[in-house]
């Protein structure tokens, strides 16, 4: 999210400069090589570089050449599902011999609540006189370029200077500022997320009634939203995955002191769904004589990114109940373990389409295929 947002500032026309501890991002983008696919992203990018206005270092000391700092690392949650309220207090004691006078600082990553005010009370304890601001990030993969110049733009900060000089900063980029305060902004970036993954879990959930009965969800829910605007927004069934939904609505809950029954449902609901569909293949398949082959790896249609991607732990569930799995995926380019499309499919006795890449639209299948994304058209029963 963080190399996004600095293209769009640096075609903007301000000067940037990236900060990342991460040597091969730093080395990537110096070099004019985008480190993962975003469309329309590579253009901007390659004009911003070659003109000077977007350069990356290691060295921290690039944070106190800055009027404005921008934090948006990563705030994933642990293996046991708890959030690091820490993590960004102490990305920033990595670079607070820089911080000074004047600056402001602006969250953007998507924070435990109650981080800004804790930030705000490091600085203090800094003893420079800086701006905290918390303006969340809300653009999706695969849309950064556009999103980012047309979304509007929650704003949040404790003072008037503050909020006007965060504001006059997304300026550059969108012409709606919405303020909130930091405890509003930091709630309202995690319901979002959080709404969106109880959506996809009620899709899911209803998916899997309308299968057991050996009915076609994507069929009712076409029917039932014609020209119905109050069901227009029902998702269709899907591995709902990635690296922030799931994480968010964990945060959420631990927030909420773990009482968040909705959230919990949610993800055992979208988490459970790889365990759904191979229980359902098992009872159609002897998988134990067969090669699976999965078709999408990333987390999203038309995405690199596997990261929390549901693909992979189908493959495991797989890989304990069917003779061989086989994936492939025409985007993903960290995986080295994954083979040819055409392969894949020679091989397999069986398909599943993990991910709906637009790419499989036109995939005319002769073996059983498993499409809970609708993505051949032929309907979403398993
Ligand atoms: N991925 C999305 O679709 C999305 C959308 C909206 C908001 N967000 C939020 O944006 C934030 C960033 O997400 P992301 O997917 O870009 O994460 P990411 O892990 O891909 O990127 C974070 C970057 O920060 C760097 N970094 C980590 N620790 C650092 C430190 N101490 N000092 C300097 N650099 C450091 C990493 O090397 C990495 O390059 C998260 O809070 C996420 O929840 C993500």
């Amino acid at each position: 999210m963080g190399l996004p947002l600095a293209i769009a500032f640096a075609d903007r026309g301000a000067n940037v400069g990236i900060y990342d501890v991460s040597e091969s991002a730093v080395e990537s983008v110096n070099a004019g090589r985008l480190p993962f696919d975003e469309p329309g992203a590579a253009p901007l990018f390659e004009r911003a570089v070659a003109s000077g206005r977007l350069l990356a270092s290691t060295d921290p000391a690039i944070v106190g050449t800055a009027e404005h700092v921008v934090v948006v690392i990563g705030t994933p949650v642990d293996e046991h599902l708890n959030p690091n309220q820490t993590a960004i207090p102490k990305a920033l004691s990595g670079c607070s011999r820089y911080l000074r006078d004047g600056q402001v600082m602006v969250l953007r990553s998507t924070v435990f609540p109650g981080v800004t005010a804790l930030v705000e009370k490091m600085i203090a304890g800094l003893g420079v006189s800086i701006e905290v601001a918390f303006c969340p990030e809300r653009i999706a993969e695969g849309k950064a370029m556009t999103e980012l110049f047309e979304l509007p733009q929650i704003v949040s900060a404790r003072s008037p200077k503050g909020l006007e000089r965060a504001s006059a900063l997304f300026s550059l980029l969108t012409d709606t500022i919405v303020e909130l305060s930091p405890e509003e902004a930091e709630l309202a970036k995690l319901f979002t997320n959080v709404w969106r993954y109880i959506k996809f879990a009620a899709a899911n959930q209803f998916y899997m009634m309308a299968n057991d009965r050996g009915l076609d969800f994507e069929r009712i829910r076409q029917g039932l939203a014609r020209d119905y605007p109050r069901a227009a927004d029902m998702p269709g069934a899907g591995l709902a995955a990635g690296p922030c939904l799931f994480k968010d609505t964990m945060q959420l809950a631990a927030f909420n002191n773990n009482n968040f029954a909705l959230g919990h449902t949610a993800m055992t609901i979208n988490e459970g769904l790889p365990l759904y569909l191979v229980h359902r293949l098992e009872q159609r398949f002897d998988l134990s004589a067969m090669t699976v082959g999965i078709l999408g790896m990333a987390f999203k249609g038309g995405s690199d990114d596997i990261r929390s991607s549901l693909s992979y732990k189908l493959k495991r569930v797989l890989e304990f109940k069917a003779d061989a799995v086989l994936c492939a995926d025409p985007y993903v380019r960290v995986d080295d373990n994954l083979l040819p499309q055409e392969e894949v499919i020679a091989r397999s006795d069986l398909l599943i389409i993990a991910t709906p890449h637009p790419d499989y639209r036109d995939l005319a299948l002769t073996k059983p295929v498993a499409d809970i994304w609708n993505v051949l058209g032929g309907g979403v029963r398993v």
